[in-house]
């Protein structure tokens, strides 16, 4: 009737800049997402988990939606985005985060953790990692959760058996300074460039390979264009889940709770998913697009790149405490107690 008739009107003055419908006509607030990775990757995944635990407790007021394969920018873009509060969250790899905090250099330091089940405890510890997670607010942004990116190692288009076939190889590497520093002290040479330009980079030899793990042969294709993936296992690099400062701390309690809560359920619907499709990927990149799996003397690359992670301690004291720490747990697990 005359108040629908109303409300339009408003809107429509709106529409031309002329005031706010929003304020009588109760919008939903978007949540924009912006991540790197198909739809199918469990991170994607994980995200639409995010996105259904927030609508249903919040749906009211918040709709979640989800922006995948770079549209909203590289990693580097879409964290500058978040920043300024453009978007709200981004999933980024650690790497991305050095620049505005120097303790995550930790995560790109060759061989940091020596099992997989340390890997999980550290990050899946909440507690300790908040602490870690405060280190971005005067960036403007702050990381909510992990997801796991499993283990990088080598792949090329030339098969890679021992530290020395890295020589005068060129490799792509993420966008950090410990990345490039890590692949020199192995011997190849290191080409930082955005994660969507790697498949074309590789498919027209402006680089000889990359590093990463098995979801890049197969979600994002490299496995057509690099044939010799290499198992050196260097690093384990979470991705982290990312939000807006200034939104999360304008969030009533409840509605923080419910965001926090949304994020812990995606990271453990990610890590679901990654199990299962790390095993699919073999099998697909194998059998279906003719990857060759190559198991390498892991310690001969240990051995190759043995001095980086003091001089990294020496160099930035900020990492210590954190390195430290994943030591502890480390040996945990190196000594088989749980
Ligand atoms: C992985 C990781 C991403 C990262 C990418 C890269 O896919 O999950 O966060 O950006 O590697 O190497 O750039």
């Amino acid at each position: 009737g005359l108040k629908k008739a109303f409300i339009l009107a408003l809107c429509v003055s709106t529409a031309l800049g002329l005031g706010g419908c929003s304020s009588i006509k109760s919008e939903k607030r978007i949540v924009r997402i912006s991540h790197a990775q198909s739809e199918t990757h469990p991170e994607h995944l994980g995200l639409l988990k995010f996105k259904e635990y927030v609508e249903e407790n919040l749906g009211d007021k918040y709709e979640v939606q989800i922006f995948p394969n770079e549209i909203l920018g590289s990693a580097q873009k879409a964290i500058e985005l978040t920043q300024t509060g453009a978007i709200d969250f981004v999933v980024a790899g650690t790497a991305n985060l050095e620049t505005f905090a120097d303790v995550y250099e930790v995560f790109s330091m060759p061989y940091l953790f020596t099992s997989e089940e340390a890997y999980h405890e550290v990050m899946g510890d909440t507690d300790y990692m908040n602490q870690i997670y405060a280190s971005t607010d005067e960036a403007g942004f702050r990381v909510l959760t992990w997801y796991n990116a499993g283990t990088r190692s080598f792949y090329a288009k030339k098969p890679i058996h021992t530290p020395e076939d890295l020589k005068g190889l060129k490799i792509r590497v993420q966008q950090s300074p410990a990345s490039v520093n890590m692949v020199k002290a192995f011997g190849a040479a290191a080409s930082p460039m955005s994660f969507g330009e790697v498949y074309t980079a590789i498919q027209q030899g402006v680089i000889d390979g990359a590093e990463n793990n098995e979801l890049a042969l197969t979600n994002n294709k490299h496995g057509e264009v690099a044939k010799y993936y290499s198992y050196n296992k260097h690093q384990m690099v979470p991705d982290m889940l990312i939000g807006n400062l200034k939104f999360l701390n304008a969030l009533s309690d409840r509605e923080r709770e419910v965001f926090e809560q949304a994020a812990l359920l995606s990271t453990a619907v990610e890590m679901e998913e990654w199990d299962k499709q790390v095993e699919e990927a073999k099998d697909i990149a194998q059998n279906q697009m003719g990857v060759e799996f190559i198991d390498v003397d892991i310690q001969a690359f240990k051995d190759k790149v043995s001095n980086v992670q003091q001089e990294m301690l020496d160099d930035n004291p900020d990492i210590q405490d954190l390195y430290d720490h994943i030591q502890e747990i480390n040996e945990k697990y190196a000594k088989g107690e749980e």
